[in-house]
């Protein structure tokens, strides 16, 4: 189906409306007993925008999607679709789409009365449902299939036809819980790129949950990160890997290093590092953190590179010992023993020009001072 005769299905022919709603959650909080599941959640969801929940198992995710679908109620805060507050509103009138990795289809109905169901619940002709499971199965890719019964479809049809399902009444938002949890990398990889597709096609807001990093950097536009029912920080993949605010988030996403020590100076574009039996390192400084405060310098490791003798001006250089090497293919991964004890990795590409190191190897390692942050 072309994206044209999707809108004329969706009623925004032209395609100039947002077809998605605006989502907003203000000081969301969800209490059970003395356990705190959503602590103070705000988030500003854009109509049409991508947004992933990454977190941890446990830390509120499933509890967050649950309240805006209307199962579950907010402690304290509030909801708003499109601006109007959602809290008295019913679930099966809140016009909102879910896919969970457990919510099956039903085994003793066919495709074609899966799809049907959310249909008759809002008591469309017989005619017309017919007409928009047809539609909404070639969405999916998945034509002609409304006679099978789930059994006889793969794990990744199967979530096709709940995707199908839950498209079919045209809602504003889609929630997906983890729903590729449960299929091999290959498959999660290729519905991660169907799914991509279908949302830029559609227009639908779509909130994801997952605590798979690579798929939350993959999908999503923007990113709020999770833990312990917190936000630690919500924003677009590239800035969570470059600034990540926490040092949760800098070890949730990616692989960091995390070298502590205590923060000695602050000149306004610089901080210093004191580590214990390194000496001082430096890192662009953090608003906020006064000297005497034990912090750690966080560094990716594709950030660090082994390097001759000489120190150039605006490097980090540690002189070290390779206690480890892992050969991973396109590249050789080193744990770094440094003066005092504590490790850095770094990963070297296994490629022309770059030097191979043994374990027990003297190394001297350097990153540019800008690449390092402070948390
Ligand atoms: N119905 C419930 N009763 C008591 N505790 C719950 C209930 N649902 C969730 N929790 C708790 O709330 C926290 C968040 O759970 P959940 O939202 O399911 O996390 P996630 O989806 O990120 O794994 C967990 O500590 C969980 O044990
Ligand atoms: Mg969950």
């Amino acid at each position: 189906m072309t994206a044209t005769a999707n809108r004329e299905m969706r009623g925004d022919p032209d395609g100039l409306g947002a077809l998605g709603a605006r989502v907003v959650f203000d000081r969301i909080e969800k209490r059970y007993g003395a356990v705190v599941a959503v602590n103070d959640v705000s988030l500003d969801i854009a109509p049409g925008e991508f947004v992933t929940l990454l977190g941890p198992s446990g830390s509120g995710k499933t509890t967050t999607l649950m309240m805006l679908a209307g199962f579950e109620i907010p402690t304290a805060g509030e909801i708003y679709v499109d601006d109007d507050p959602i809290a008295a509103v019913p679930p099966y009138r809140r016009n909102i789409g879910m896919v969970f990795q457990n919510y099956a289809l039903f085994p003793h109905m066919t495709v074609g009365e899966n799809i049907a169901f959310p249909l008759q619940m809002r008591r469309m002709s017989r005619a017309e449902i017919a007409s928009k499971t047809g539609e909404v199965l070639e969405l999916v890719g998945l034509p002609g299939y409304e006679g099978r019964y789930p059994r006889q479809l793969s794990g990744g049809q199967q979530q096709r036809v709940a995707v199908a399902r839950a498209l079919v009444f045209n809602p504003r938002v889609l929630l997906m819980d983890e729903p590729l949890g449960a299929l091999d990398k290959q498959l999660r990889e290729r519905l991660q790129l169907e799914i991509k597709a279908l949302h830029e096609q559609l227009g639908v807001t779509i909130i994801y949950v997952t605590h798979d990093q690579e798929e939350a950097l993959i999908m999503s536009d923007r990113i709020a990160v999770m833990n312990e029912g917190l936000i630690e920080q919500f924003g677009q993949p590239t800035d969570l890997y470059d600034e990540p605010a926490t040092r949760f988030v800098a070890d949730f996403i990616g692989e960091s290093n995390f070298i502590d020590g205590t923060l000695t100076q602050h000149d306004g574009a610089t901080a210093c590092v004191d580590v214990s039996g390194l000496g001082e390192l430096h890192a662009p400084a953090r608003p906020g953190y006064a000297a005497g405060t034990v912090v750690a310098l966080t560094v990716r490791p594709e950030k660090i590179v082994a390097a001759e003798n000489g120190s150039a001006p605006g490097m980090n250089a540690v002189a070290g010992v390779v206690e480890d090497v892992v050969f991973v293919g396109e590249m050789r991964r080193y744990v770094v023993r440094m003066p005092g004890g504590q490790r850095l990795v770094l990963k070297a590409q296994n490629r022309i020009g770059v030097q191979n190191f043994e374990r027990g190897d003297p190394i001297r390692v350097c990153w540019n001072v800008a690449d390092g942050r402070i948390v």
